[in-house]
């Protein structure tokens, strides 16, 4: 009997967010050679060196199983490819060829090497000169989102990253701010994952104080300033939920608004901000009342994504940590979605321990530090501690209110404003800072 031949295997790794020529040009090559299986990179592998892909892994794989000479699309778990060469052993892998140089160039070199071993071959097509998935993101981020697309966006997040980090925004500007802020290190974009939408900054914005004073209605509308110009999740700071009855409806709006999930504190009675400790008397709701809420909350949810997180306040009021892990088991089983534990040390040590008992929980749902008072304790750590989400919870206004401040001092004083200058954005950059929709 003729011994059947393997057909040749050809291996192309792809993300195909945005499906471009280019894309269909590296295909086209590839089939030419054998059997082309593609490496469709998941959500985690994509959040490991960029922003989460527009679609999710399933939408991307529907699009990818329909391409034109596209025989098998396998999950490609990492960036790196070798894991996935081990387990096909292609004999080609074809990729574009602006990856010798940048972030890829060591991905490239062990593709190289690897192939060696069984004499595979790696087979590099020209760059598709003028189509850029960066000027194609650029174009699809400017039309846009939508509640429903941006409500899910945290859920995914958390399961796409080993942690989500998230910034306070208080309206407009400092949404924008989170939105676009973002640092280049070695190839890899380092940026906010969503905004928190703090009581503390918004209050304190609107020249409130943090005590439930400012109301749902008014934060709604710094949550629709913030909405109309941003795609990232929003995660909203929602005091205590104030009655189980109202929070329902809170939920709701919350929901239309597409926020990915609403965090809710244990306390009962007049709020003060968890920031003061035990300095003014606090009430703490008892784990029945709270568990209410959460179910409450709950039910009034129309969507499966949007979450409902309950924040312990055990540390700050001084309770203790079998309270806190008591408090989280309750919660949990009454269908919280997330659990903040909150902390006003200056050491990380109360968290750390809460975070290896709560590690021990048989049910556990994602976590969520707030580090302002234990500030020196770094994103990594906090992984370490079992953290998910890390909340830079009121960073940008605590930064602006000195500086405006001193402008005002400078120009009392000088009367006039060419002192203050040099800190001061020039007139041109204020003018180009917010531009005008190119949808407009
Ligand atoms: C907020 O940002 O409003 C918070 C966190 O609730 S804290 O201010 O630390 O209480
Ligand atoms: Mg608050």
């Amino acid at each position: 009997m003729p011994s059947e031949k393997k057909p040749t295997t050809v291996y192309v790794g792809m993300s195909a967010d945005l499906v471009h020529p280019g894309h269909l040009n590296i295909l086209r090559e590839a089939r030419k050679l054998g059997r082309v299986v593609v490496g469709l990179l998941t959500d985690r592998a994509i959040a490991s060196y960029k922003r989460l892909p527009h679609m999710t892994f399933e939408q991307r794989k529907e699009v990818v199983e329909n391409l034109k000479g596209v025989d098998e699309v396998v999950a490609q778990e990492t960036l790196d490819y070798v894991p996935n060469l081990e387990a096909f052993r292609p004999d080609y892998v074809v990729h574009g060829d602006d990856w010798r140089q940048g972030v890829q160039k060591q991905t490239r070199q062990r593709v190289i090497d690897t192939l060696a071993q069984w004499g595979g071959e790696l087979v590099e097509v020209p760059y598709t000169p003028d189509v850029s998935s960066t000027q194609l993101n650029r174009s699809v981020r400017s039309f846009g989102t939508t509640p429903g697309r941006r409500l899910g966006l945290l859920r995914r997040l958390l399961d796409a990253k080993p942690m989500v980090r998230l910034m306070e925004a208080h309206n407009g500007l400092t949404g924008l701010i989170v939105e676009n802020v973002v640092r280049e290190e070695a190839g890899q974009r380092v940026e906010f994952d969503g905004m928190w939408l703090s009581s503390l900054t918004d209050s304190t914005a609107k020249g409130k104080p943090d005590i439930e004073a400012v109301d749902v209605t008014s934060r709604m509308q710094t949550l629709s300033d913030i909405v109309e110009v941003t795609t990232k999740p929003i995660l909203y700071d929602a005091d205590s939920g104030g009655r189980p009855e109202q929070f329902a409806f809170t939920v709701r709006t919350l929901e239309r608004f597409g926020v990915s999930g609403a965090v809710i504190e244990d306390k009962v009675g007049s709020k003060r901000n968890s920031l003061y400790g035990t300095e003014v008397a606090q009430a703490q709701a008892s784990i029945s009342d709270m568990a209410e809420k959460i179910q409450v909350g709950n039910r009034a949810k129309l969507t499966t994504e949007f979450m409902i997180i309950a924040r312990i306040e055990s540390l700050i009021l001084g309770q203790g940590q079998d309270d806190a892990l008591e408090r989280a088991q309750g919660y949990i089983e009454a269908g919280a979605d997330g659990i903040l534990i909150h902390s006003c040390q200056r050491t990380v040590d109360e968290v750390a321990e809460f975070g290896r008992r709560y590690q021990q929980l048989a049910h556990r749902v994602p976590l969520i530090a707030v580090p302002s008072s234990y500030n020196e304790t770094h994103e990594k750590a906090l992984e370490e501690c079992g953290v998910n989400v890390v909340i830079y919870a009121n960073h940008l206004l605590r930064s602006a209110y000195p500086a405006m401040v001193n402008t005002a001092q400078s120009i009392l004083e000088h009367r006039r404003s060419k002192e203050a200058d040099d800190q001061l954005l020039s007139i041109k950059d204020i003018l180009s800072l917010v531009p005008e929709g190119d949808w407009l």
